[in-house]
């Protein structure tokens, strides 16, 4: 039997990385193997993966030389940095950077990077449709990621640019659920006006990633998004309606409001609703649903995915 192509894994005890690494131990004779990387070998996610058949290595992001032993005899190797762990874009930045200089070292021939588009592109920081933020951003999570696939380039990688979306979970684990208002309804808020969201199960984007890596060659240099479905605020508080049985109305409002809501990155999520409202079309257009189908044949809906989590959002 040929010897199975091992796949290193960062993030892997998170959303992208532990649905890659679930998509390549369920497909037992799909010709890969995970290696996951953990800060923590000893922790119960790390053990569960173990547990499932994955190999668990320790690696931590801010360690290079851990990457590279980490890298080392991989054939491919998935590349997700930390933004929410530390809001830092220069330290997303070195994460991704790190992560891209040991997947040079150990002579990775695939590597997926899972970025998001520099957004100053769109919006110049002289434009004052969205203030600057931290001094040279406007959305610092996404900008951070895009400035950040130079790198790649410049070392020549055999690299996938993967853009993701909006995780429907974000509503059970960021707070982005149906909240009661004054009057007692429930409502979810989002400055997306009338604009369609690209979203996504966030375990897909793993299967999305492992559906890349299984086509071998075909997608190393290009640029592919995914996303499950793209829907408007009052589309998706229509389909959170059936599925929790209870009213649920969109609440929009203006992205200024949105970004002095206080919590901490509300001016960055703020700024970045705007960026997808204000670009809907060439945001939409990078996420294409029928080739993340193709590259996910069991991806969600998000009616689908409600399916199976409505139980664990919280709503009031
Ligand atoms: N939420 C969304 O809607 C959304 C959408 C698109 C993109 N994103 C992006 O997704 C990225 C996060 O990915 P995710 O959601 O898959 O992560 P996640 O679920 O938050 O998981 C984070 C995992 O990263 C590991 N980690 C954290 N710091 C690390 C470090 N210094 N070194 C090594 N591992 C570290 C942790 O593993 P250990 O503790 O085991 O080390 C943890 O299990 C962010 O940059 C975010 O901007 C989010």
């Amino acid at each position: 039997m040929a010897e199975k192509k091992i796949i290193a894994v960062a993030g892997a005890t998170g959303a992208q990385g532990g649905g890659l690494v679930r998509a390549i131990l369920n497909d037992k004779s799909g010709g890969f193997s995970a290696r996951a990387l953990t800060r923590d070998v000893g922790s119960d996610k790390a053990r569960e993966l173990a547990r499932l058949g994955a190999e668990v290595v320790p690696a931590d992001v801010d360690d290079p030389e851990s990457l590279k032993r980490a890298f080392r005899g991989a054939y491919g190797g998935f590349c997700v940095t930390f933004f929410w762990a530390h809001f830092s874009p220069e330290r997303e930045f070195a994460e991704a950077r790190n992560m891209a200089i040991a997947a040079k070292d150990a002579g990775i021939q695939h590597v997926i990077w899972s970025t998001l588009e520099d957004t100053r592109k769109w919006v110049p920081l002289g434009d004052s449709r969205m203030p600057t933020l931290m001094g040279k951003y406007k959305v610092p999570h996404f900008d951070s990621k895009g400035e950040a696939n130079q790198v790649f380039l410049d070392l020549g990688l055999p690299t996938t640019f993967l853009l993701t979306s909006f995780y429907w979970d974000n509503m059970i684990h960021f707070g982005m659920g149906p909240k009661k208002g004054p009057d007692g309804k429930l409502s979810i808020t989002f400055p997306m006006g009338d604009r369609k969201l690209p979203g996504i199960a966030s375990e897909d984007i793993g299967k999305c990633a492992y559906g890349i890596f299984k086509k071998g060659r075909e997608f190393i240099g290009k640029t592919v998004g995914v996303a499950g479905e793209h829907l408007t605020g009052r589309q998706m508080a229509a389909v959170l309606t059936k599925a929790l049985g209870k009213e649920v109305g969109y609440n929009d409002v203006p992205p200024e409001v949105y970004r002095g809501f206080g919590f901490p990155g509300a001016e960055d999520l703020g700024n970045m609703f705007q960026f997808k409202r204000d670009f809907e079309q060439s945001f939409c257009g990078a996420r294409n649903l029928d080739i993340s189908r193709a590259l996910n044949p069991s991806l969600q809906t998000f009616e689908m995915w409600l399916a199976q989590n409505k139980s664990r959002i919280p709503v009031e």
